[in-house]
């Protein structure tokens, strides 16, 4: 126990102590959704955290409040409801620089999510600086949306795509990331901060610091980093960094394409419309300044300032102490359910992750495990998570993932061990004892 009386207790090799006090409980009751049951009248207990997270009441009310008060479209009407959803959509914008230490408002792109800022770098920066013989480099562990834009890209101009394989323990070593980058001399380097299915958290500003010593420009995915730890994208010195709304507590359908300013000015701008133009005459047309150069048509006007509100509210909390959080929950799952014959973790140890604990039941598939565990109240996600080739990698076929956030306590994460042991004795062959891994 600590002096301020929290239960502090050490979290593996790397000595990052873990929280097991629960004092983010009481946050819980922010989120309405979490007081709802599911099946046949069970508390929900939601451990699906990395395909969406829930949304606190302040997001939900600032989204209300934007659409009953001040909404009008922005930038583009000289009435009081516009200068108000504008001044409102603007200062959503600097808040997002701010979180994450960006240099200007000017290099935060409001887009649809980190699929469609992955695939805006693809199509403006690549179609521009990418051509035949080039490489694309990419780790095993990427989502598809960090390898499909690139498979298209390699589709228009002739370029290649090379993949990083997993190292031991499900990780990659730093000496094969500089082996494949000396060996492929890639144009971009573009990789995940945490794996949505390992969990693995790599480590950025290394990599970073790697790709720049060999000329590559480097793209961070950071859709499973920005919702669980700071994220300072001067500290990692990331060309480009991404993530979505909905995976930190704000609304779906928007997400951040952060850029160095150099950069986005020199690229072209991927979709043409209105809003992201200064002029147009019949023979063509003369981009707008950064940010509207990025942002053609009308934008998700509200889902910004619900994902402002979001930022706020977890920042409010403090991401160090949801991250100590969920490395505490992690722990407790990752060490339980390792201990039940017949499963197995797919992930480093709870030191090397974060809130994400992937594992397999001997002889029962993925959907089964997902469906039996709803009837229990418990929502994970089972399948391919968007990652066929670090499955195929892996040898399967599905895995079942529990993802944790700031509202799950270790309560439920022990209703997840119990369950899962339950259903790993029912689906048993009868009379073998299993294997334990
Ligand atoms: N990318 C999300 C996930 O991993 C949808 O579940």
């Amino acid at each position: 126990m600590t002096s301020s009386g929290k239960q502090i207790t050490d979290c593996g090799t790397d000595q990052r102590p873990i929280d097991l006090s629960g004092e983010l409980a009481k946050y819980r009751d922010d989120f309405p959704i979490l007081s709802r049951t599911v099946s046949s009248g069970e508390p929900l207990i939601f451990l699906d955290n990395a395909a969406s997270t829930q949304r606190p009441r302040v997001v939900i009310d600032a989204i209300s409040q934007c659409y009953e008060e001040y909404y009008a479209n922005v930038h583009r009407g000289i009435h009081t409801l516009s200068e108000e959803s504008t001044q409102r959509y603007e200062r959503a914008r600097k808040t997002v620089a701010d979180f994450l230490h960006a240099d200007s408002p000017k290099e935060i792109i409001f887009c649809a999510g980190t699929t469609a800022a992955i695939n805006t770098v693809a199509r403006s920066w690549g179609d521009a600086n990418i051509g035949a013989g080039d490489t694309i480099l990419v780790t095993i562990a990427e989502h598809h949306a960090n390898i499909v834009p690139w498979h298209q890209l390699a589709e228009r101009t002739g370029c290649k795509v090379e993949f990083i394989p997993l190292g031991e323990d499900y990780t990659i070593a730093d000496e094969q990331v500089a082996e494949a980058l000396e060996r492929w001399q890639p144009k971009l380097f573009s990789f995940v901060a945490t794996s949505n299915v390992l969990g693995t958290e790599f480590p950025v500003s290394r990599w970073v610091s790697l790709a720049h010593q060999h000329n590559a420009t480097v793209l961070v995915d950071a859709a499973q980093a920005a919702p669980h730890e700071e994220v300072d994208v001067r500290a990692w010195n990331a060309d480009f960094v991404v993530f979505s709304g909905h995976k930190i507590c704000g609304p779906g359908g928007i997400g951040v394409l952060y850029g160095k300013e150099h950069l986005l000015e020199a690229m072209p701008p991927f979709l043409g419309g209105g809003a992201m133009i200064h002029r147009v005459t019949t023979s063509g047309f003369e981009p707008a300044g950064l940010p509207e150069k990025f942002e053609a048509g009308t934008p998700p006007i509200a889902d910004a300032i619900g994902l402002e509100a979001a930022i706020s509210y977890v920042s409010e909390i403090g991401l160090e102490r949801i991250a100590a959080h969920e490395r505490a929950l992690c722990h407790v799952a990752d060490r339980g359910l390792r201990e039940i014959d017949g499963v197995r973790v797919i992930g480093p140890g709870p030191e090397k992750k974060g809130g994400i604990v992937s594992f397999v039941i001997d002889r029962v598939h993925s959907h089964d495990v997902a469906q039996q565990l709803d009837t229990t109240g418990i929502a994970v996600r089972a399948g391919h998570h968007c990652t066929m080739p670090l499955h195929k990698a892996l040898g399967l076929s599905s895995t079942t993932r529990a993802s944790f956030y700031l509202y799950n306590t270790i309560d439920e994460v022990h209703r997840l061990i119990d369950a899962v042991r339950e259903l790993q004795v029912k689906f048993a062959p009868s009379g073998r004892r299993r294997r334990r891994r």
